[in-house]
């Protein structure tokens, strides 16, 4: 099972949108995908049109009250799921520390769909609280969507930083852009000089779109009702470079470790 949390501290970047089309691209190809919808606002579900409630809510499951066969949803989609948003989620930063390991409280509600799942992806609420840090504790890979302007860079720069001073040696950090505009010369010179001069960011990037828009109307991925077009072979050409760094990055700690 791999783990992509999809993050950001920053609110109206993308997290939602990537996470409802790579996710489903997963699916696509056969792997058994679910998204947990981690935020009260509920896009996630809203996208996938299942209804935003848990029974129990957060502290339902973080207390392991109910069985998780009964709290997941089908969407529609061969091979995804979703454990949806849920109103309680709000308060998930007090439930986590009333717990006795915080930290670990994200990573213990996964432990049980370790062996039914190959993927599944976190759509994280902004923000750098103790949820983060309790999700920066499963994540295999932290997908980061990034606009492309100066004040997101600096709010990546101090992700960076934060996530320096921890023990997270294992997690895969890739950031990408999203929201490109190519005619803004900023979006234009940032989108394509930062990922030729830092190779940690993905080459491919997320233009910005009124299809991508419009899948709020759809209430669907746009990778499913507008595959062929440029919008969702973008999404597949990243999906395909996430794939391949995270392969390439599990060959390089196999022989680190
Ligand atoms: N590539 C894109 N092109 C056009 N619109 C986009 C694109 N990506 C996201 N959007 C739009 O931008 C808005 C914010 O996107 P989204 O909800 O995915 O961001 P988010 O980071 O999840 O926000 P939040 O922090 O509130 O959870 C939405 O209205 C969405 O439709
Ligand atoms: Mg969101």
């Amino acid at each position: 099972m791999t783990v992509y949390a999809v993050y950001n501290i920053k609110g109206g970047v993308g997290k939602t949108t990537s996470t409802v089309n790579l996710s489903y691209l997963s699916a696509r190809q056969n792997d058994p995908t679910l998204i947990w919808d981690l935020d009260p606002q509920a896009g996630t579900s809203f996208y996938l049109g299942v209804k935003p409630k848990v029974k129990g809510g957060g502290r339902g499951l973080l207390e392991n009250r109910h069985d998780l066969d009964v709290l997941l949803r089908m969407t529609g989609y061969p091979n995804l799921d979703l454990l949806p948003a849920d109103l309680s989620y709000r308060h998930f930063d007090t439930l986590l520390s009333e717990q006795r390991k915080p930290l670990e409280g994200i990573k213990r509600v996964l432990k049980p769909l370790r062996k039914e799942y190959e993927n599944i992806f976190l759509d994280c609420p902004p923000g750098l609280t103790l949820l983060s840090e309790s999700i920066f504790e499963v994540a295999d890979v932290l997908l980061v969507p990034l606009i492309p302007t100066t004040l997101s860079l600096r709010a990546y720069n101090r992700l960076v930083r934060f996530l320096s001073k921890q023990e997270h040696k294992k997690m895969l950090l890739l950031p990408f852009f999203n929201l490109v505009n190519l005619n803004k010369p900023i979006h234009k010179v940032v989108s394509q000089t930062v990922p030729s001069k830092h190779a940690i960011f993905c080459r491919h990037f997320i233009e910005e779109s009124n299809l991508i828009e419009a899948m709020g109307v759809k209430r669907a991925p746009v990778t499913s009702f507008a595959k062929g077009t440029p919008d969702a072979t973008r999404y597949e050409e990243l999906w395909n470079e996430v794939q391949n760094r995270y392969k390439n990055h599990t060959k390089w700690l196999g022989k680190n470790s």
